[in-house]
């Protein structure tokens, strides 16, 4: 018997990760046969369904650049319906209900501020119809460990645990996925992998843009609660883990939790933050506010894998670049052939994008043309479309996997925890971030010589 889920129900259905994620995600999986349910739009906003079909098509076009499938498109249109109201109304999720009727087991995705998910979920507890469905809700889990626990807490007395999907969308994308798949599945990896050969580890999530109009949001939030508390701790935890001792999805949520639990919190001592230039006149934007835009913070590992080995994170907006990556950088090799008057070759550095841009680059010692024994560094480097063929976004994916009722995809709470406990020193910090301008790596600071090993120094 299938356990498809039979009905799609998005409540903040007018907002903006709907148009810019959810919307394509349907389309796509319509494309692949893979939607064939119908698909409620929920919101406080007064939208008809025409309103909402406009709002779709407008997500749609934009996500393909036009090229869009007629047949896919019309199965999207023919899917979507509306239902309008306060979440802390019951006659909204009465609405909803009869829109469920024949749906024996609906997902619903709450694509809603966490300020409101006690009320939704509340709401559909006592309409009865959290019994028979699944949930999905997004990062930000909560504000903090507290917060996190409380929300953490709301869901569980309505949701069966196994009905329950944590959604941090980097686990959704192929190319982190392929961190798992290059580490554990090559020869060539796995026994580089430690203390032995690693000089440093580290991840950057860069984007060239500023708040895009999200500043309301984002200025509650900050680089350290709006990416890294998630998604650069989950790669730093997939990067880091041991291999599971068991197959199944168990074993790898032990493993990574278990790594992040031998990963020390944060100090200020070792983390340093930015706000960009002219942030603080954005609309939305407290005029006082000390939120970061920009965070670096070098991580500890007390592992005997991981000793002594820095995990350098960085994330930040209106940065020089968007780059979601990670550099893995050797030790330096011995002198080799290189004559002594020379220097030591570079180190060796394995970096995977993990962008839109997504592949592999081994930047490897080459020798130099010409009469001498010279080296020079150059990458062998494989582009993963060129190689591998178009690959799924992740909200597509994930969203397929939660109507199937797949967790692997998911966060456990467990690592929630984990990873709160992690950043938990560094939140809310009284003091101003250092000012950078904007297009910039950052805040420039002196006597950190962590801090200064940026992207722009090592890329290529
Ligand atoms: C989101 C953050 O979770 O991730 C955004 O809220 C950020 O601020 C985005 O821009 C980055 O995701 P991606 O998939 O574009 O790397």
């Amino acid at each position: 018997m299938s356990t498809r889920s039979d009905a799609l129900v998005i409540f903040g259905v007018t907002g903006d990760l709907v148009s810019k994620k959810l919307f394509p995600a349907l389309y796509q999986l319509a494309r692949r046969g893979r939607l064939g349910v119908p698909v409620v739009g929920v919101a406080r906003s007064a939208w008809d369904d025409e309103q909402l079909e406009t709002a779709a098509r407008k997500a749609i076009v934009e996500a393909t650049g036009g090229d869009v499938d007629e047949d896919a498109w019309r199965e999207v249109a023919g899917a979507l319906s509306m239902v309008t109201g306060d979440y802390t109304d019951p006659v909204t999720y009465q609405q909803i209900a009869q829109r469920l009727e024949t749906a024996e087991r609906p997902l619903f995705y709450l694509a809603i501020p966490p300020t409101v998910f006690g009320d939704a979920i509340a709401g559909l507890g006592a309409a009865g119809l959290a019994a028979r469905g699944r949930v999905v809700v997004e990062k930000p889990f909560g504000r903090d460990p507290q917060s996190s626990r409380e929300l953490d807490a709301v869901l569980r007395s309505t949701f069966d645990p196994e009905r329950i999907f944590r959604m941090d969308h980097y686990l959704g994308k192929e190319a982190v996925e392929n961190l798992l798949v290059l580490r554990f599945a090559n020869a060539l990896f796995e026994p580089l992998w430690n203390r032995d050969h690693i000089a440093s580890v580290q991840i950057t999530l860069a984007e060239e843009f500023g708040t895009q109009g999200r500043a309301g949001f984002y200025d509650q939030a900050g680089a350290i609660r709006d990416v890294v508390q998630n998604h650069a701790l989950q790669i730093a935890a997939l990067l880091a883990m041991e291999p599971p001792v068991a197959d199944g999805n168990d074993a790898f949520r032990q493993a990574q939790v278990a790594v992040l639990h031998q990963m020390r919190a944060m100090t200020t001592d070792s983390t340093v933050r930015g706000q960009y230039a002219g942030y603080l006149d954005e609309q939305g934007v407290a005029p006082d506010s000390t939120t970061e835009t920009f965070v670096s913070t070098r991580l500890t590992i007390d592992s005997p894998r991981w000793e002594g080995v820095p995990f350098y994170l960085r994330a930040g907006k209106s940065l020089p670049g968007t780059a979601t990556e990670v550099v893995v950088e050797l030790k330096q090799p011995p002198r080799g052939l290189i004559p002594s008057h020379l220097e030591v070759p570079d180190a060796n550095l394995l970096r995977f994008r993990l962008g839109h841009d997504s592949g592999v680059a081994i930047a490897v010692q080459a020798k130099t043309p010409g009469p001498r024994t010279e080296s020079q560094p150059i990458d062998l480097l494989v582009d993963f479309a060129t190689a591998l063929g178009p690959q799924q976004e992740a909200y597509e994916r994930l969203l397929d996997d939660a109507m199937d009722g797949r967790p692997e995809r998911f966060v456990h709470e467990a690592l929630i925890e984990e990873q709160w406990r992690i950043v938990e020193p560094v939140l809310d910090l009284p003091d101003q971030p250092t000012s950078y301008e904007r297009g910039t790596w950052g805040p420039s600071v002196d006597d950190t010589d962590w801090h200064s090993v940026h992207l722009q120094n090592k890329r290529r």
